[in-house]
């Protein structure tokens, strides 16, 4: 078959390990189902499931238009914030181009790059797991076309400050497109953070890149946004896949926009469990996390990350190696529970 010849040096997309009995810990999904409204809503839209969703999604646009304090044409939407990762790499880059990510993050971007025909460009996180944006700005070349900064990072959990990302930014060539991925922001609690909505304002080349998945636990649903400037945006709509975003999904992610308390109620509950299971790891270097997740470093561990996670599962409870280290989810107090329980059984 005259399949590209390059895609079997393209490394797979490793989901979450799945175990029926098991508590998932391992793809920084939340517990709880949907929201009853949001449900109820999901549920009405099946009526008209027959037609195609709106394209332009227009009502779910004008609503994050309103919520991010932006124009209608600086909003578009994705099968996820995932899709749209792979929007911003189509619409830069061609072969022999560089696109450039810390790394380890999220685990998407060197398969964009490389699907794109692309040369990907990692650069090292520091010695205390947090994205090096001094290393970023230093592999610019001519042949960079676009940066990506995962704030907080996934999977380690921490966080750039504005100081540093200044000084990055104002550093980066204004052509290149710089993606501020805050898949996480409604956890980040830090203060100390770029923002994205403001970032676009003082620097065109740079896109917020948000989603419905985690803190609003629409995972399944699969729907994402980016903002930014109307260039950007019109090119991304270019070359979406058309109707990608289901009815289902448009409906499911406008009503959940609306419950702004509700929303707030979850996070906070994640951050107090987050503080519980920190309060464990610090002593094995786990750095401070502003997401759902912590990070368990590997050259603290007296085994491998994949060893540790496959004692884990063995008492029921999953989360996700990396040679790096391992990532645990955090959600509410009764799996936080199960988790100490099951650390403890594999630390004894
Ligand atoms: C940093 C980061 N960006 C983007 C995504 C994509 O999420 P989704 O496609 O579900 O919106 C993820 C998911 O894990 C992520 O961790």
């Amino acid at each position: 078959m005259k399949i590209r010849p390059d895609l079997s040096q393209l490394p797979a997309y490793v989901p979450g390990a799945r175990k029926e009995t098991a508590v998932k810990l391992s793809s920084n999904e939340i517990a709880e189902g949907p929201l009853p409204s949001v449900k109820a809503a999901m549920a009405d839209s099946l009526d008209t499931i027959n037609r195609y969703p709106d394209m332009g999604a227009l009502d779910l646009r004008t609503a994050l238009a309103g919520h991010l304090g932006v124009g209608l044409e600086q909003v578009a939407v994705g099968t996820g914030s995932s899709a749209l990762c792979q929007q911003l790499v189509t619409i830069v880059a061609q072969p022999g181009d560089d696109i450039i990510f810390p790394w380890r993050s999220f685990e998407a971007y060197p398969i964009f790059a490389r699907i794109a025909g692309a040369n990907p460009v990692a650069v090292p996180l520091t010695a205390d797991h947090r994205v090096d944006l001094d290393g970023l700005a230093a592999a610019v070349t001519e042949r960079t076309k676009l940066i990506f900064v995962c704030n907080p990072n996934n999977p380690t959990a921490t966080t750039i400050t504005t100081e540093e990302w200044n000084r990055f930014i104002d550093s980066v060539p204004e052509d290149i497109i710089v993606v501020l991925d805050e898949a996480y922001f409604e956890y980040n609690l830090s203060g100390t953070s770029p923002v994205a909505t403001e970032e676009i304002v003082s620097h065109p080349n740079v896109v917020g890149l948000r989603t419905f998945s985690k803190a609003y636990g629409l995972a399944g649903a699969r729907v994402g946004y980016a903002f930014g400037a109307a260039e950007i945006i019109e090119a991304l709509n270019k070359v979406a896949v058309p109707f990608s975003v289901s009815s289902v999904a448009q409906t499911g992610a406008l009503a959940s926009l609306e419950l702004t308390e509700e929303l707030q109620q979850r996070v906070d509950t994640t951050a107090t469990q987050r503080t519980r299971v920190h309060e464990v790891l610090a002593p094995m270097g786990s750095p401070e996390s502003q997401t759902n997740f912590v990070w368990i470093p590997a050259e603290s561990l007296d085994s491998s990350p994949q060893e540790l996670a496959e004692k884990l599962a063995d008492n029921d409870l999953l989360v996700r190696a990396f040679p790096e280290g391992v990532r645990v989810t955090v959600t509410n107090a009764e799996e936080t529970d199960a988790f100490l329980r099951a650390w403890e059984a594999v630390r004894s």
